[in-house]
């Protein structure tokens, strides 16, 4: 068994990224003051640092590293050393400049930013073996050594290489995967548009074409890269782990659903030691709050439920959105403390000391342009003293309500290009059900469609258009046992090979919703549909309406107009000891919150409606007790229900009754008994 926790480490993590190569050695000093002035905890060290630690082919410049490494656990900061693998030197791709990435255009990447990577490339595997050897055999048992941090964010800035040693390795990969090419063949449907292949020396990757290629090969061509990822993260966890036993390995997730198109972290949650995350607001006006607890859980959830650790989010701004505004006084600290609350421990940053050079000297640090005498720095100390102060939730899990099926291969095969309609989104959905959950106070696990739901008097499937028949399985097993479940439109659709099932839609599901679908019918750009539904009440769809036909299903809300008028809109259907709920239009927030209300009547659950919007209140709870974070995310104070009065961990007082949270703060509170 490897280890889980950051070695060394006795309370929350709280530090950031640190890059000191960027500075003069007499600035590091002033570093680890600040560091021990802020109660930081750890720091992530090297992540960029290779072509300084080898400046050319096995020449090794570890001096500053030494130096570094010695200062910090002088001064009680533990290390999260990067291995530098995400940006390979400049004397590298002069050796190899076939390991530079090629665009399904065929257009080959340049050096001079990060990440240009084939990660089929034999000599990259090599280098980055070679580089991740050197540091293990050096720094394995050096003191201040806590975590290894490989890589970073694989999957970006590239999500797949189209180059011929990916091409070759594709093949390979298919003949692993299918052992014949005609198992490719029947997969893909390479029938269609004489696609078929009589070897797999044949088979390129999915690369420019003039109209749209095979989905079958797109889809495939995303679980290969994400393997390929793969394979090369755990080559660098095992040399890791033979070489420095104790130290657990992470690599830095992006789980927020935008932005890895190739990472199907459900895998990946399986083979880090210790899954850690990094969250970025994204500023486009939307409740930035909500996607992050989404983040939050879905995290939580990669991990199995376990602690995990945010590695890296904003004090403020970031300088890679379109604009890029501060954060709100406290609002830091609400961030940091809402992933604390949903299971991280610890909150760590990008990055400790702002640069002067460089594409991010504008991106937010933990020690600003303006310097210490600044808001952002006074927040910073401020937050560190919160963080230490919430120790003893180290180790505790999130209590979740309901589940929310979620399958990165459903959503890739939903980016694919031919479609019904463009403006459905699987990611809005899921957006759009976690937040009419997160209004209704429900937190949130993720579950793999094929887990165990037992757990749960709730679970929401929001347009899972990719469902194996094991998946399916699962869901019927779940409603006939006695579950709750809420499905919307084009879920159930096709196999892991995005071919349909067979019959009348949706395939894996129409036993379990009672009803088929006839034909879809999306609507017209900012087209609307009315439902009526019990005692005259009213909802309006956009983007999506279909031919619902009852096979044991009730209506219980119809269509009012449009093409389906007349038709079901909203189903129940009572299956075995359960029910399920079907929702055959894109229903808004509010939309979805009226038909959760009706699901949770089946479901037993009652939403506290005690609670005001965006007062966010999560439990933690293990051996070391229970704890009720409460995040007043609006400008009005707050009052929280408790059903057993507590100590406050930040304030240090006591609550009993009701727990008061001021206007835009965060309280913890550790119930008795
Ligand atoms: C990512 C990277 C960091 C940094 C931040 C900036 O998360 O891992 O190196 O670029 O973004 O937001
Ligand atoms: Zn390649």
């Amino acid at each position: 068994m490897s280890e889980t926790t950051p070695k060394g480490l006795t309370r929350l993590a709280f530090g950031g990224d640190y890059n000191p190569e960027q500075w003069p050695e007499s600035v590091w000093a002033e570093d680890v003051r600040l560091m021990r002035e802020a109660g930081v905890t750890m720091v992530s060290v090297g992540i960029f640092s290779w072509a300084l630690l080898e400046p050319a082919r096995g020449v090794h410049d570890f001096g500053w590293l030494d130096r570094l490494l010695d200062l910090l656990h002088e001064n009680g900061v533990r290390a999260d050393l990067g291995t530098p693998t995400v940006a390979p030197p400049a004397w590298f791709y002069r050796e190899h400049p076939e390991a530079l990435p090629v665009a399904a255009d065929g257009t080959r990447y340049a050096f001079g930013s990060r990440g240009a990577i084939c990660h089929s490339n034999a000599d990259y595997r090599a280098a980055a073996a070679a580089v991740t050897t050197e540091l293990a055999t050096r720094y394995g048992d050096h003191p201040a050594l806590a975590l290894w941090h490989v890589h970073n964010e694989y999957g970006v800035p590239v999500s797949a290489c189209y180059c011929e040693s990916c091409a070759a390795h594709f093949r390979r990969w298919l003949a692993r995967t299918y052992g014949t090419v005609d198992a490719v063949n029947e997969a893909w449907g390479t029938a269609f548009w004489g696609q078929r292949y009589a070897d797999f020396e044949q088979i390129e990757p999915p690369r420019l074409t003039p109209t749209v290629g095979n989905p079958g090969q797109a889809l495939d061509y995303k679980r290969f890269a994400d393997a390929t990822m793969r394979e090369n993260f755990t080559a660098e966890r095992d040399i890791l782990h033979r070489l420095a036993p104790g130290i657990p390995v992470t690599t830095n997730f992006m789980t927020a659903l935008s932005q890895c198109e190739t990472v199907d972290y459900w895998a990946w949650g399986r083979e880090v030691d210790l899954v850690s995350n990094d969250h970025y607001l994204i500023t486009d006006g939307r409740r930035t709050h909500v996607n992050l607890a989404m983040a939050a859980d879905l995290t939580r959830s990669v991990a199995g439920g376990a602690p995990w650790l945010l590695l890296e989010h904003s004090t403020s701004g970031v300088n890679w959105q379109a604009r890029n505004p501060a954060k709100a006084p406290g609002q830091m600290a609400r961030n940091s403390l809402a992933h604390v609350a949903r299971g991280s421990e610890g909150a760590m940053f990008f990055q400790w000391r702002q640069s002067r050079r460089g594409a991010e000297k504008f991106h937010s640090a933990m020690v600003p342009h303006a310097g210490t005498d600044s808001r952002v720095w006074r927040e910073v100390v401020e937050l560190g003293a919160s963080v230490e102060a919430l120790a003893p939730v180290r180790g505790t899990r999130t209590v979740a309500d309901a589940a929310l099926l979620w399958d990165w291969h459903s959503w890739w095969a939903q980016t694919l290009p031919w479609r019904p309609s463009e403006d459905h989104d699987a990611r809005e959905r899921a957006d759009a059900f976690y937040e009419a959950l997160y209004d209704r106070h429900v937190t949130v696990d993720f579950a793999h469609p094929e887990a165990d739901l037992s757990a749960y008097p709730l679970v929401v499937v929001p347009a899972l258009y990719l469902m194996t028949e094991a998946a399916a399985l699962n869901v019927r097993a779940y409603v006939e046992n006695g579950g709750t479940l809420v499905v919307s439109y084009f879920s159930g659709i096709v196999d892991e090979y995005d071919a349909v099932h067979d019959g009348a839609y949706p395939g894996a599901l129409r036993d379990v919703l009672g009803l088929t679908v006839e034909e879809f019918s999306p609507l017209l750009k900012d087209d609307r549909v009315r439902l009526t539904g019990p005692d005259g009440a009213e909802l309006c769809g956009d983007v999506w309406s279909e031919f619902v036909v009852e096979r044991g299903a009730e209506t219980v809300y119809r269509y009012a107009d449009g093409l389906a008028a007349g038709r079901p809109a909203v189903t129940r259907h009572r299956f075995g000891a359960g029910t399920a709920w079907y929702v055959s239009t894109r229903l808004g927030v509010q939309g979805l919150d009226a038909v959760l209300g009706l699901a949770a009547g089946d479901a037993g659950t009652a939403p506290c409606a005690e609670l005001p919007r965006d007062v966010e209140v999560v439990r933690r709870t293990g051996e070391a007790g229970t704890f009720v974070f409460a995040v007043n995310h609006t400008a009005s104070d707050a009052e929280v229900p408790l059903e057993t009065p507590g100590a406050e961990l930040l304030t240090g007082e006591r609550a009993a009754g009701s727990l008061a949270v001021p206007a835009g703060a965060v309280r913890v509170v550790r119930l008795d008994g």
